[in-house]
């Protein structure tokens, strides 16, 4: 080989080994920067590809403040954060300065468009004044608790009683996956069981296709986000090839249901003059009533969902099942639905840590490893005690458990905290304690597998392969 030819090779390997080196440098735990640490850092980043969680979390784990920071050529420097003074920082004291900003909103604006959970600054402060008063509203509680009675016990509960007839096994996971869709149409669109939205509970057949639409788009997002440079997956949307492709067609097919929707429900109000009680009604009514909404707050007391059996699960029965709320936070703290989140500085600043941020950082804090840091649980941080969340750490003999501690939302930001925390919070717990008490009343469920479920972060994470489990009837 000629010098020059070799000179040529070895400045173009330096260049690749250049860029994949500054790809992974977390300054947190490798701030001395020596080469060793920085190709240690490389092969580590390589062996851990598959389980970037718990590589985070152990890096975090090992930072003095919980915090690091990780650099790479060609992409934004992003500030990964456990430390719950930071979490206050970014999410409540100088929540202007850590918006979610355009690099995040650009790569959901096919998906979510400009949505609630998709924009900053003024658009996103009238959608949450209005829908924080739809939430508080009793009629859309009793109206959600209705539909979650239909979804439980006309769907779910004879979905079981099949599974454990025929013993074999079934995916919870997906079942479930499908309740929450149903229910969440329901509530958001006010459509039934027919119709492109509700998916059947009979596994064997697909989910809607407005679900299986959700699915695609949400899937090509959440691979936008993991692409190593942006650009990539905006040339070939510009393409209009592969994922960009099956996205575009998604978010077609998401519309025209969606509009479908809208135009159904415009027409029956102007046949009826209606007064539905989903959040899509509420919205066309605030549009064109003002006064309706008080209307609805004024509307039925005392509904309760009751079954015709008079053993009672409603808003107040399952309020005092404090065990199970113990139960869920805590699953919810070892596998957060939303595994991180991140924002986008606006200007320079210094977090409480002391790490620097500059103009145009991703600032992100990171749910699944703050419910694995030692400093904040405990030595016992890895194991399922839900124990942790009653006061005085115990449940009485006859199962009753006492009052639930008050743990910091920025200690535990699984529902986010601060102006910008979620919505929905109260209904997703009266779904999932309506939902495991139900289930738990009837049947016995034991996974098929014993082995660590694996977390796989996506817009919302799941578990990698499902969850099967065998029903049995409980004795
Ligand atoms: C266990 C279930 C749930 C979890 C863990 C959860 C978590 C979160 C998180 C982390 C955010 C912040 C997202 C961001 O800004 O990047 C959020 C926002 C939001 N959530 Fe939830 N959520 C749950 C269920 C629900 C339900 C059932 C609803 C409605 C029925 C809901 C409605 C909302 C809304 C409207 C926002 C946007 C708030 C805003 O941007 O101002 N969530 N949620």
């Amino acid at each position: 080989m000629e010098v020059s030819s070799t000179v040529i090779v070895m400045a173009s390997l330096l260049v690749v080994l250049g860029f994949l080196v500054i790809l992974c440098k977390p300054r947190g735990r490798l701030g001395r920067g020596g080469l060793g640490d920085l190709f240690g850092c490389l092969v580590s980043f390589y062996m851990n590809r598959h389980q970037l969680l718990d590589w985070y979390t152990d890096m975090l784990a090992e930072s003095s403040t919980n915090t690091v920071v990780v650099e790479r050529l060609g992409a934004r420097r992003t500030i990964i954060t456990a430390n719950p003074n930071n979490v206050e920082y970014m999410l409540k004291t100088n929540f202007k300065n850590y918006p979610k900003g355009k690099p995040f909103t650009d790569i959901l604006d096919d998906f979510l468009g400009s949505g609630i959970f998709n924009v900053d600054g003024d658009l996103w402060r009238v959608q949450r004044k209005l829908t924080s008063h739809e939430f508080s509203t009793r009629s859309l509680r009793e109206y959600a608790m209705n539909a979650l009675r239909n979804e439980v016990e006309d769907e779910l509960l004879p979905a079981l009683e099949s599974a454990a007839e025929s013993s074999r096994p079934v995916d919870l996971q997906d079942l479930l996956k499908r309740v929450a869709f149903n229910l969440i149409c329901k509530v958001s669109l006010g459509t039934g069981v027919e119709g492109p939205c509700h998916s059947s509970l009979d596994l064997s057949l697909p989910g809607s296709p407005l679900a299986r639409a959700f699915d695609v788009s949400s899937e090509v997002s959440a691979g936008r986000g993991a692409e190593s440079l942006p650009v990539l997956w905006k040339i070939k949307r510009w393409l209009g090839v592969g994922s960009e492709r099956r996205l575009r067609e998604a978010v077609r097919e998401i519309h025209a249901i969606i509009n479908g929707a809208i135009h159904e429900k415009i027409i029956q109000k102007a046949k009826s003059g209606g007064c539905e009680l989903d959040l899509l009604s509420r919205m066309i009514s605030a549009g064109l009533d003002e006064g309706h909404v008080d209307k609805l707050r004024r509307g039925r007391e005392g509904f309760n969902f009751s079954r015709d059996d008079g053993k009672q699960l409603d808003y107040e029965t399952l309020s005092e099942l404090r065990l199970l709320d113990a139960c869920l936070y805590e699953s919810m703290r070892l596998y957060p639905p939303v595994a991180w989140d991140s924002k986008h500085a606006v200007a320079d600043d210094l977090l409480p840590d002391g790490t620097g941020v500059r103009s145009g950082d991703r600032v992100t804090y990171f749910p699944y490893g703050m419910g694995r840091m030692e400093a904040l649980w405990g030595k016992d941080r890895l194991e399922f005690r839900p124990n942790r969340w009653l006061i005085g750490g115990s449940v009485g003999l006859d199962g009753s458990a006492g009052e639930l501690k008050k743990v910091s939302p920025f200690k535990f930001p699984i529902f986010q905290a601060g102006p910008r925390d979620c919505i929905g919070k109260q209904m997703a717990f009266v779904q999932m304690k309506y939902v495991v008490a139900s289930i738990l009343r009837k049947f016995d469920i034991q996974p098929v597998s014993h082995s660590k479920p694996i977390l796989v972060p996506r817009l919302t994470a799941h578990m990698a392969g499902g969850f099967l489990v065998h029903v049995r009837r409980s004795s």
